[in-house]
């Protein structure tokens, strides 16, 4: 009982904190940080009144948070760009998947095709998780609640399936970059980037928490898929040693010459008083 018992409370506290996690992550912005050093590019391109105009209207020449549906702008934010305020309160721009696809996607290359399929097929995976996710919610409830060890091994399988997708999410997300940062040779990637901002120390990039986030969330996914799946294991084993004890209850007192068809521990219907 002990086994099976703590490990699927642990399995279960586990499982929510990794499903937290997903959501947040998925949900917030902070996945890919770029930071512009402002008061070095405005020195550069002192006197230029062309190049200036864009350094205060182009969302380029901001630091930003990329997220899966969305850039925010932490600072200021630039004059060109119409920006809502997100749920956490920053100003954001929408990330535009082309759903319905329009002129300007009609106009894309080839490669700029696959980087658009990949960035919605990364939505895409995170849905198949979270569904994943969704069914061994109920698959866990009714493991518990019945003490089934098929629904505690399907449940420790959904949540490997769901770890499995989200990291293949976590994969393609980076592919997507891949593509924006090092294949794409178009306007729209960073090979099209005004020359002032690739400058070494002019624009720094790094992970933010949603994305670090997302990654412990697949792994608590990993580990509950491991815990669900032993203590299933342990259940069964449990259940065994239950059947033999219940077994040596039902075995009958066999008969001494006093009493000869007397069964102490077995009412059955071939139950018999000594005379
Ligand atoms: C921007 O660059 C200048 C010159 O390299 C440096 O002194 C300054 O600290 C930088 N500012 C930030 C916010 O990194």
């Amino acid at each position: 009982m002990a086994c099976s018992a703590v490990t699927l409370s642990i399995a279960t506290i586990g499982a929510v904190v990794a499903v937290v996690c997903l959501a947040v992550g998925f949900g917030t912005d902070n996945w890919y940080e770029i930071r512009v050093n402002r008061t070095i590019i405005r020195a550069r391109l002192e006197g230029n009144t062309e190049d200036l105009k864009n350094f205060e209207n182009d969302a380029r020449y901001f630091d930003r948070d990329e997220g899966l549906f969305r850039i925010c702008f932490p600072q200021q934010k630039p004059r060109g760009v119409s920006t809502y305020v997100s749920p956490v309160q920053t100003e954001c721009m929408n990330i535009n998947y082309y759903l319905p696809e329009n002129k300007i996607s009609d106009d894309f290359s080839e490669e700029r095709w696959e980087r658009l399929h990949m960035a919605r097929a990364v939505i895409g995976l995170y849905l198949v998780g979270f569904l994943f996710l969704f069914f061994s919610f109920f698959t866990g409830v009714a493991g518990c609640w019945k003490r089934s060890h098929g629904n505690i091994v399907a449940t420790g399988l959904l949540q490997l399936l769901a770890a499995l997708v989200d990291a293949g999410a976590m994969g393609l997300w980076h592919g997507v970059q891949y593509y924006d940062y090092q294949k794409l040779r178009d306007s729209m990637a960073y090979f099209g980037w005004p020359d002032v901002l690739k400058h070494k120390g002019h624009t720094t990039f790094n992970y933010g928490w949603s994305y670090i986030l997302v990654w412990i969330g697949v792994g608590m996914c990993l580990l509950t898929s491991i815990l669900f799946l032993s203590s299933a294991h342990c259940l069964r084993r449990e259940k065994k040693t239950e059947q033999a004890k219940n077994i040596q209850y039902l075995m009958p007192v066999y008969p001494d010459k006093r009493q000869p068809y007397n069964y102490a521990a077995y009412p059955g219907p071939y139950y018999q008083y000594g005379y």
